[in-house]
């Protein structure tokens, strides 16, 4: 097998202070000779930086503070980058946030961020150093995605919405880019222990079906590192959710859409008694 990370040496990893970011970072940091680290708590950064340092004292680690909901944050990290002189050859969009709330009942500015977080920060540091890979001729991209993308969810029709634009894009990118040199892979988690529920402000614990898929954090990453390497196209990490993600395709649309408005009509029916 070749390993993309023959030719691929540095690496920028986007929402690696916490969750899956963080572990994906350290999945990766002994594979790479610079890691550029990105986020927006920093001193998470800087204390991941640390560890890694303390394992790999050959590796090159980067701290970037940035607000990725933010686009004149995410321009100054490309001017960062370009001042630099860093050439990104491996990119692991994987900063995201959710949500767990009728679309009506948003605040805007929630809505907004996730689209900025999930879909144009991703874009954008996509497209920014997707030229350079395309004329060196080498390079790799990782997006994650989420089962989400491949749904319908009654209490998050955005999050759910950004993870199928991410499921789009990869797609059709990969399929552009074929023969370039430049891979691209979407990993698409389910159910993983991490801050995401308490960001997205899902109550109320694991539910039975989240008990039997979730996965630890380092578990996923472990899963999507692994096959990232070989260039696979698309990643569901963990066995169980591996397994329920080649069933699903198999039940009908009509069953899943009439499920998810049941269980929209149940929100709303809890919502109305107060
Ligand atoms: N956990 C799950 O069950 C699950 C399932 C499927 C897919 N996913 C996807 O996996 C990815 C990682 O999620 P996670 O579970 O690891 O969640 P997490 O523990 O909440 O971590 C999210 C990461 O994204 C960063 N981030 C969020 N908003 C940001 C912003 N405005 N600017 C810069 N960075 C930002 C956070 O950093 P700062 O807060 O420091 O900025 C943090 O490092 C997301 O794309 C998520 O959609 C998660």
């Amino acid at each position: 097998m070749r390993s993309i990370f023959t030719a691929n040496r540095t690496g920028l990893v986007t929402g690696a202070s916490a969750g899956i970011g963080l572990e994906m970072a350290r999945s990766l940091a002994s594979k790479l000779d610079s890691l550029i680290l990105v986020a927006r708590r920093v001193e998470r950064l800087e204390q991941l930086a640390k560890e890694l340092h303390a394992r790999y004292p050959a590796l090159n680690v980067v701290c970037e503070a940035a607000d990725l909901s933010d686009p004149e944050a995410v321009e100054r990290l490309l001017r960062q980058l370009k001042s630099r002189g860093t050439d990104v050859d491996v990119l692991v969009n994987n900063a995201g946030l959710g949500e767990s709330e009728l679309f009506e009942r948003s605040p805007w500015y929630r809505v907004r961020q996730i689209v900025e977080v999930n879909v144009i920060a991703m874009l954008r540091l996509t497209h920014d150093v997707l030229p350079g890979m395309v004329a060196r001729g080498h390079g790799a991209i990782l997006n994650i995605g989420s089962g989400a993308g491949y749904a319908a969810m009654p209490n998050a029709a955005v999050y759910t919405a950004s993870k199928h634009f991410v499921r789009a894009f990869t797609e059709s990118l990969r399929a552009q880019l074929a023969g370039t040199g430049v891979t691209v892979s979407e990993a698409a988690p389910g159910p993983v222990e991490s801050e995401f529920d308490r960001v997205a402000g899902i109550e109320g614990g694991a539910t039975p079906a989240q008990r039997i898929f979730r996965i630890t954090a380092q578990e996923c990453a472990a899963d999507i590192v692994q096959e990232f390497e070989k260039g696979t196209p698309v990643i569901f990490p963990g066995r169980n959710y591996r397994w329920m993600m080649k069933v699903q395709p198999l039940m009908p649309r009509r069953l899943f859409a009439a499920q998810v408005a049941q269980a929209a009509r149940k929100l709303r029916q809890k919502l109305a008694r107060g």
